[in-house]
């Protein structure tokens, strides 16, 4: 089993299986890739925002004809007390921001938050893995370098000192990052929610687990599961 990393963070966190990092050169390159690894199966296990690398691995599943399994996370849905508007993308969203200065949260990576640049007015708290550089070039914008999991208690606490209005995230699903989420339901803070991007059809899946499941079933001989 080999882990695929685009290679954007500077540290990734260590894995338990090999990694490899870095750019196939889109869907041929990663077409030729399987081919030459001889890989058996391919899994689409990116984030959902990541649409690029989502549509190359469909392509590449079919070039090389190896099976395809996408692990998709299920969207965070809205519930009573929630204040959600969507955007369509990071611009879109500092549109929505409107002309008040509000202060921001911006929970997104450092390449979306450029956007943002036409909406001066806003005091901006960014939080990113890696640093920001350079700086977003407006007159009022706070750093925070930390990387999830975060927990309903901290965001609360950060979105309080910072008196924070409005977030703008991503609607990424899982429990790692929907502290902040339950933390703006909790202090009636309004969310801008980026719309997922659209997906290629593939064979998917909710969860880890289903996915070792359905990968048992893929490389098991039918002989040897007894069909
Ligand atoms: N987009 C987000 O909101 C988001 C949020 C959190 C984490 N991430 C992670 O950050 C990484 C890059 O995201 P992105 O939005 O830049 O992706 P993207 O727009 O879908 O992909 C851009 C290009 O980056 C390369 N790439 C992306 N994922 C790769 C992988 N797992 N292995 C090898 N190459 C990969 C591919 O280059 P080639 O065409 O040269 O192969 C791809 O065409 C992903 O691993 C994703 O899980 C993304």
């Amino acid at each position: 089993m080999t882990l695929s990393l685009a290679g954007r963070t500077a540290e990734p966190v260590p894995q338990p299986v090999p990694v490899r990092s870095g750019g196939f050169g889109g869907a041929e390159g990663l077409a030729a890739h399987l081919a030459a690894e001889r890989i058996d199966v391919l899994v689409d296990a990116t984030h959902p925002y990541a649409a690029a690398i989502s549509a190359n691995a469909a392509r590449a599943a079919a070039l090389a004809k190896v099976p395809l399994l996408a692990l998709r996370r299920p969207a965070w849905v809205p519930v009573a007390g929630d204040r959600w508007t969507e955007a369509a993308d990071s611009a879109g969203a500092a549109r929505g921001l409107g002309a008040a200065p509000r202060r921001v949260f911006l929970a997104l990576g450092r390449q979306e938050i450029a956007p943002f640049v036409s909406a001066p007015q806003h005091h901006y708290l960014v939080r990113s893995v890696d640093p920001v550089e350079p700086p977003l070039a407006v007159p009022h914008a706070a750093y925070i370098a930390a990387r999830g999991p975060f927990r309903e208690a901290d965001e609360r606490a950060l979105l309080t000192r910072h008196r924070i209005d409005v977030i703008v995230a991503k609607n990424s699903g899982g429990a790692a990052t929907y502290g902040k989420i339950a933390a703006a339901r909790a202090l009636g803070i309004a969310v801008i929610m980026l719309r997922r991007p659209a997906l290629p059809d593939a064979p998917a899946v909710d969860t880890v687990e289903a996915a070792v499941a359905w990968l048992d079933h893929a490389l098991t001989p039918a002989d040897a599961r007894g069909v």
